[in-house]
């Protein structure tokens, strides 16, 4: 792939309107959905991210039938039962491993390449495989494969909780397969993201039965076979935040349409304690797609936030949240109890100037520093949104290198935040050095050598 860059000039402050567009980790599993029927499935408010791309390719390889227009994807079986995830398309998005569970439940059989682990830490698989053996699926790994295989699986009880917590890829993988085991599931310590439920609204619309989707305990009554049927995916929560904060921390004023309110009522506790105002338009919206002012007083105020399984703080805001907070008057301090190495754009927040001090999977952010345009290396997707809303807030320009991490979980990002009035433009990397020559001697432009091996997460 072309390596592209964002040159950011900072400073603007945002204003004006932005739509949220349809959630990442909605419409990945809800495609692996497609697996579980010959009908066609249709997803609508499907938005254009890179890990979608290689989602759609991926089924490809399984065998079904693709139709793409803009913001809308059919998916329908053609018969041609290959079962085989290759490593080349599992290696670019872990997210794969969600076709394991409607493969084993419609096809008996599937073989899908281990996912490996991506650049904050290992991403276990351990629990997806626990819910599939108990649901009697015979499971083998061989030179860095999966093999699942079952007759046909039969509904069990299980416990689903891991050493952090509850799984949303394994809860979504399970409660997949089991709307086509024999008999009732029950999945004990299920995870409760908004994503899982989405999953679930399409699931008994194709016929599952379904309950307690949304809590931790979630049971299914196994049925023969599941239809076709139509669903719109969920605006994107993590998305909708990534850009609230570009306002706040630009002292902006912008108003977000299709905001997932009660999706981030974690974190709009957080921002309340901040000093960041997120207020309903429409007092008649529902609060699951709603319009939404969003403003900062004057002065941020300093916070705690431990990330957790939903309900608690999402830990796909974490980073977002700490260059936010190196704005607050006083000192904050971010715990991370998902992935406890999640913390790739601190050392890159330090050299635009942030203060912030690590021990292990705690952070204490000083506030507030003020930042200043730098280059800097995007590595997970989330750490490279939280350098972009860094270089959105610094004095002078930064140049944030490999957005190709970015544009996994955002449609053209760069296209909103200048629709924003952010001065943002994507440039091929080669070009950097030319923009450096134009600025003359002065301007400082040295590239980070990059220790992150690309981001598989
Ligand atoms: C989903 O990943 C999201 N991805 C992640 O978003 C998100 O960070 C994560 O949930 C947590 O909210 C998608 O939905 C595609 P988990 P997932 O299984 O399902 C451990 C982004 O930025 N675990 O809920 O892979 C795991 O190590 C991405 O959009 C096991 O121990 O996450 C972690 O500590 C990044 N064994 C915790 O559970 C397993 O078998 C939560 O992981 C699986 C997970």
């Amino acid at each position: 792939m072309a390596m592209e860059c964002f040159v950011i000039e900072g400073g603007q402050r945002l204003s004006g309107e932005v739509r949220i567009e349809g959630a990442k980790n909605a419409a990945l599993p809800l495609l692996c959905c497609s697996l579980l029927t010959d009908d066609t499935v249709q997803l609508d408010n499907v938005s254009d991210h890179a890990d979608i791309d290689n989602m759609l390719k991926l089924l490809g390889e399984l065998g079904m039938g693709v139709e793409r227009t803009p913001g809308r994807i059919r998916v329908t079986g053609t018969g041609n039962d290959t079962s085989e995830a290759s490593y080349e398309t599992v290696k670019k998005m872990r997210a794969s491993i969600s076709v394991l569970g409607p493969l084993v439940a419609k096809r008996g059989k599937a073989f899908v390449s281990l996912p490996g682990g991506c650049a904050f830490g290992d991403r276990p698989v351990d629990l997806h495989l626990r819910g599939l053996r108990a649901l009697g699926a015979k499971i083998e790994m061989e030179g860095g494969y999966i093999t699942v295989s079952a007759d046909r699986l039969k509904g069990a009880t299980i416990f689903l909780g891991g050493p952090n917590g509850s799984s949303v890829g394994a809860t979504e993988n399970v409660m997949c397969a089991a709307t086509l085991a024999k008999g009732r599931t029950v999945i004990e310590g299920a995870a409760c993201e908004p994503e899982v439920v989405d999953v679930a609204r399409l699931l008994r619309s194709m016929g599952a039965k379904i309950t307690g989707d949304g809590s931790p305990r979630i049971v299914i009554e196994g049925v023969d076979e599941l239809s076709g049927a139509s669903h719109s995916v969920m605006p994107d929560r993590i998305v909708a935040g990534t850009y609230a904060i570009a306002a706040a921390i630009t002292n902006g004023q912008v108003v977000l349409h299709d905001f997932p309110y009660d999706s981030l009522l974690c974190a709009l506790d957080r921002w309340n304690e901040i000093g960041v105002r997120i207020e309903k338009v429409n007092a008649a919206d529902s609060d699951e797609r709603c319009s939404v002012r969003v403003f900062s007083e004057r002065f941020l105020r300093p916070t705690t936030i431990t990330t957790q399984p939903h309900p608690g703080f999402p830990t796909d805001l974490q980073a977002q949240f700490m260059a936010l907070l190196t704005q607050a008057q006083g000192n904050s301090i971010i715990t991370e109890k998902i992935y406890t190495e999640r913390f790739l754009h601190v050392a890159e927040l330090a050299r635009m100037g942030a203060q912030i001090q690590r021990n292990q999977n705690v952070c204490v952010i000083t506030g507030r520093s003020p930042l200043s345009g730098a280059e800097v290396m995007a590595s997970d997707l989330r750490a490279s949104a939280c350098l972009v809303l860094a270089g959105l807030a610094a004095e002078g320009e930064t140049i944030v290198h490999r957005v190709y991490h970015l544009d996994r979980g955002y449609a053209r990002m760069e296209q909103v935040l200048s629709r924003l009035g952010a001065k943002v433009q994507r440039v091929p990397a080669e070009h950097v050095r030319e923009i450096a020559a134009s600025r003359g001697p002065g301007h400082r432009l040295g590239l980070a050598a990059s220790p992150f091996p690309q981001d598989e997460g």
